[in-house]
């Protein structure tokens, strides 16, 4: 790996063992190759937020998270749609998350692509992701606008993606979140 490659923390918003939030993700990681290194987040043992459990500490779960977005150069989501918004698993990691100092979400470089099984593919959640991080002064990629529309369509039952088009537009959004990065970095006191 190139010493400047680019550290992408990958969370999803499903804990599904076949997810296809989970199964694009990866497939972003292989379209990347040696041009990012991923590391995959886990949201399974982050508690249900409790603002008694928060007083009395922060839950190793939620630090290595926090470690992890921080020590990222940069954060790729892809998140279910659940009833028109971003799952409960990934609203309470990131409510956790803007609850322990340093808030890791601060100034970070993100992108956010969607999978679901409807036409609609997500959008809804997405937009939701954004405007739930604009609080926590995350900076979004614009575009792509990567919604995987009919996702058990896509994806074979090995969690590969089938489909060309849509495997262009996540490695396009890979690509535009490094550029994203460097713009940001680039512009930031030294
Ligand atoms: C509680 C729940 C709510 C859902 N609501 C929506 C929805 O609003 N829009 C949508 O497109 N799909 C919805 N779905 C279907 C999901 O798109 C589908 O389960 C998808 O596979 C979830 O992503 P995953 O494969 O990464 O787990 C919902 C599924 C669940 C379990």
């Amino acid at each position: 790996m190139p010493s400047e490659t680019l550290k992408i923390l990958a969370i999803s918003g499903s804990l599904r063992q076949d997810s296809f939030n989970s199964a694009a993700l990866k497939t972003a990681a292989d379209l990347a190759g040696d041009s990012a290194e991923f590391t995959f987040a886990s949201l399974a043992d982050i508690p249900l937020y409790d603002q008694d459990l928060r007083d009395k500490g922060v839950p190793d779960a939620v630090e290595t998270l926090q470690q992890q977005v921080l020590k990222a150069d940069a954060i790729l989501f892809s998140t279910p749609e659940y009833n028109y918004s971003v799952s409960g698993v990934l609203k309470n990691a990131i409510d956790w998350l803007s609850r322990v100092d340093p808030q890791p979400f601060a100034d970070k470089p993100v992108a956010v692509m969607s999978a679901s099984m409807s036409a609609f593919g997500g959008a809804r959640a997405q937009y939701d992701l954004r405007r739930i991080l604009i609080y926590l002064d995350a900076h979004f990629v614009n575009k792509p606008e990567v919604m995987i529309s009919f996702a058990h369509k896509k994806f074979d039952d090995n969690g590969a993606l089938k489909d060309e088009d849509t495997r262009k537009f996540i490695g396009d959004l890979v690509e535009a979140l490094g550029k994203w990065q460097r713009r940001l970095s680039a512009g930031k006191p030294s």
